[in-house]
């Protein structure tokens, strides 16, 4: 093994300027062609320039701030209160388009209600089961095993009566959506152990909509989308602003601010996605306690173990 390493080393040393000598012998003609593209390419981008075009943008046209979540970091938590505002927020507002096909009714109980007011909480939906005795379908009041019911049938209909666009399910979305955050950042986001990504999108998209498009992509906009500069995937999207201020009542106070709904349904839709996340953490961190103690214990041993022998 020692010496296999400087050979494989010597071995690389020898061989690499072979190619690299073959890489420029072939590399002359390739390397003008390349040149005059970029010439070209350069004209023809001064061209646009001329012409109001600008060159094809990266999406989303902003980068999401950084929040501060609970769930963050080596000793994440949920905020159960936010909890309970972001599921009045999705119930209120966002399920009329949106499902949650993946959260069970009696997963709520996690979100500290009894389990009484689960099994209320289910009875206020009507889902559709069957078929009975005589083949039909039939509705009938939720129970706390149903799953939250979608709002329309399938993603046709979904997309029909959206303008085309079939708004996502939610159950997900939170783990399913992530801006690339480039370099440097993410290098960084490997010691902060940055995971909170996705809410971080969803709050973004659903506060920017106030924002003023610039003049070229203003007009370029497809009829029935709204702009918003922090979409993924384009410079709009055909949901509208979902959420105004003052649009739903929380009992306990906080600020009644599409900022805050936005903080609180995308912990929501975290919790969603991940509802393991705390115990996950939780149980991280006295595993690393343990290897600590462990690489002790194997230490002392190993010592001890060789303590008579020469070397
Ligand atoms: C009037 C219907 C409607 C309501 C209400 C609504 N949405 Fe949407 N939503 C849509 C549609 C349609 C899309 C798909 C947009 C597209 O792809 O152009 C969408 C897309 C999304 C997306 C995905 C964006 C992406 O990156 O693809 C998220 C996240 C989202 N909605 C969150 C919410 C939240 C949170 C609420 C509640 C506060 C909400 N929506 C309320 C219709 C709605």
């Amino acid at each position: 093994m020692r010496k296999l390493l400087p050979a494989l080393l010597a071995a690389g040393l020898a061989f690499a300027p072979l190619s690299f000598a073959q890489a420029q012998d072939g590399q002359g003609p390739t390397e003008n062609t390349a040149s005059e593209e970029a010439a070209a390419g350069q004209d023809a981008s001064a061209e646009a320039a001329e012409e109001g075009h600008a060159e094809t943008p990266h999406y989303p046209l902003r980068h999401p701030e950084q929040l501060n979540w609970s769930f963050a970091g080596p000793f994440g938590h949920w905020d159960v209160a936010q909890l309970q505002r972001g599921l009045k927020v999705y119930k209120e507002v966002c399920s009329a388009c949106h499902g949650m096909r993946l959260v069970a009714f009696r997963n709520l109980e996690a979100l500290g209600y009894s389990e009484a007011q689960v099994k209320a909480f289910a009875a206020e939906y009507t889902v559709q089961d069957g078929p009975n005795g005589d083949g039909e379908m039939f509705e009938r009041p939720g129970i706390p095993s149903d799953y939250f019911p979608s709002p329309f049938p399938n993603t046709a209909a979904a997309a029909a009566a959206n303008g085309g666009a079939a708004p996502p399910d939610l159950s997900l979305i939170a783990k399913a959506r992530a801006v690339e955050r480039g370099f440097p950042t993410f290098v960084f986001d490997l010691g902060t152990q940055y995971q909170e990504a996705g809410p971080d999108y969803i709050h973004a998209l659903l506060t920017g909509y106030d924002q003023e498009p610039p003049q070229a992509i203003a007009e370029s906009l497809q009829p029935g989308t709204y702009y918003n500069p922090y979409f993924i995937s384009g410079p709009a999207l055909a949901m509208p602003p979902p959420i105004g201020d003052d649009q739903v009542e929380y009992p306990d106070g906080s600020p009644q601010t599409v900022d805050q709904y936005s903080r609180d349904v995308a912990a929501f839709m975290m919790w969603a996605a991940e509802p393991h996340l705390a115990e996950r953490k939780a149980t991280g961190f006295v595993v690393m306690i343990f290897l600590v103690v462990f690489a002790g214990l194997l230490f002392a041993v190993k010592r001890r173990v060789w303590a008579g022998t020469a070397h």
